[in-house]
């Protein structure tokens, strides 16, 4: 395993008050707190290339734990390795090898050219001129970044500012990168475009990739696997796939036919119906599709049939609500 959680916890202590004037001295004179469990007790691994896709509802913990693997937040207990490193106590060679980038908030110096911010990474991390020009040259190409790299980052289009966030995380060719929210706003091209370019950057480089997102189909196109926590806890380790067979139950069979004579006997709900076409809503656990359509098959003659599927967005709630996030 080359990155390895386990048992990650962290607790914020959050300041409570209560409404009114009077309260608020009282707070001011003797501060309640009340402990939240941001990230609890939580384990998993990530192979080495894999893309992992991290999902959760808003407040989960998703950023917290993040943070925790990058070094930034120390874990209030638990441990965390990455390679043989521990993020926390070689935290100098640990960087060399992670690339970070916040969809939410800009890591490039705001009032200065990109190009700057790119110089300046080159000096703290220390890359050598060469590497760095060939580093820079190809990430120029690949993000489209020509026009952008003389624009203080303050005036860059969310979606420019991104591209230029992506090479910035990227400049020391790192092995690892975490990318939390990194479609976060961004049209739809632009999330294609980026999508393409994390893919080849997998395949090509075979950086293993860690992606917080909302956008399910961020996760579709790139996450072979997914973990999903929930108020800090880890709720589902595993495949997409698995997810959509075990929260996708109900789906709609439309059946296209010719001369029926008499409606089969079926245990699933029709929605619609006519003389040409009939809309099924079945449970896939209570009836399977085949065998309806083999009924119907029995009393008339099938034009053509469509299955519909809840799309994934609607998965993932169905899940979250299972979970009562
Ligand atoms: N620095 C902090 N101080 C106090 N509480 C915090 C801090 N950072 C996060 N929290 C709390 O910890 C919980 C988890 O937050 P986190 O940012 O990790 O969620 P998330 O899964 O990234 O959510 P989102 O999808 O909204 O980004 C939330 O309840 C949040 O309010
Ligand atoms: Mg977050």
């Amino acid at each position: 395993m080359y990155i390895n959680v386990q048992n990650l916890t962290k607790h914020f202590k959050i300041k409570v008050r209560d409404k009114g004037l009077v309260n608020a001295i009282k707070a001011f004179v003797k501060p309640k707190y009340r402990t939240i469990k941001a990230v609890d007790n939580i384990s998993f691994g990530i192979e080495k290339g894999e893309i992992l896709g991290f999902i959760g509802p808003n407040g989960a913990g998703k950023s917290t734990t993040i943070k925790m693997l990058c070094g930034i937040m120390q874990p209030d207990s638990g441990t965390c390795v990455v390679g043989n490193i521990n993020p926390f106590k070689n935290r100098k060679e640990y960087v060399a090898n992670i690339g970070v980038v916040f969809g939410q908030k800009s890591q490039l110096w705001w009032d200065i050219p990109v190009i700057e911010s790119f110089e300046l990474l080159k000096a703290i991390y220390k890359i050598p001129e060469e590497k760095y020009e060939k580093t820079k040259q190809q990430l120029i190409t690949k993000l489209n970044l020509q026009d952008l790299l003389d624009v203080p980052v303050r005036q860059l289009s969310l979606g420019q500012r991104m591209r230029c966030e992506l090479a910035a995380a990227l400049l020391h060719d790192p092995d690892i990168l975490f990318l939390d929210e990194p479609t976060i706003g961004l049209d739809a091209v632009s999330k294609v475009q980026l999508r393409e370019f994390i893919k080849e950057l997998n395949k090509e480089k075979k950086t293993t990739i860690i992606l917080t997102t909302h956008d399910m189909t961020d996760i579709e196109e790139l996450a072979s696997r997914v973990v999903v926590i929930g108020k800090g806890k880890l709720l589902y380790d595993g495949s997409l796939n698995k997810i959509k067979s075990k929260f996708q139950s109900t789906k709609k069979l439309e059946i296209i036919f010719k001369n029926l004579k008499a409606a089969p006997k079926i245990e699933s709900k029709i929605i619609e119906k006519d003389n040409k076409k009939v809309l099924i809503e079945v449970d896939t656990k209570k009836e399977s599709i085949s065998s309806i359509i083999e009924k119907y098959s029995r009393v008339c003659q099938i034009e053509d049939v469509n299955i519909h599927e809840n799309n994934i967005d609607n998965i993932i709630l169905e899940m979250y609500k299972e979970y009562e996030l």
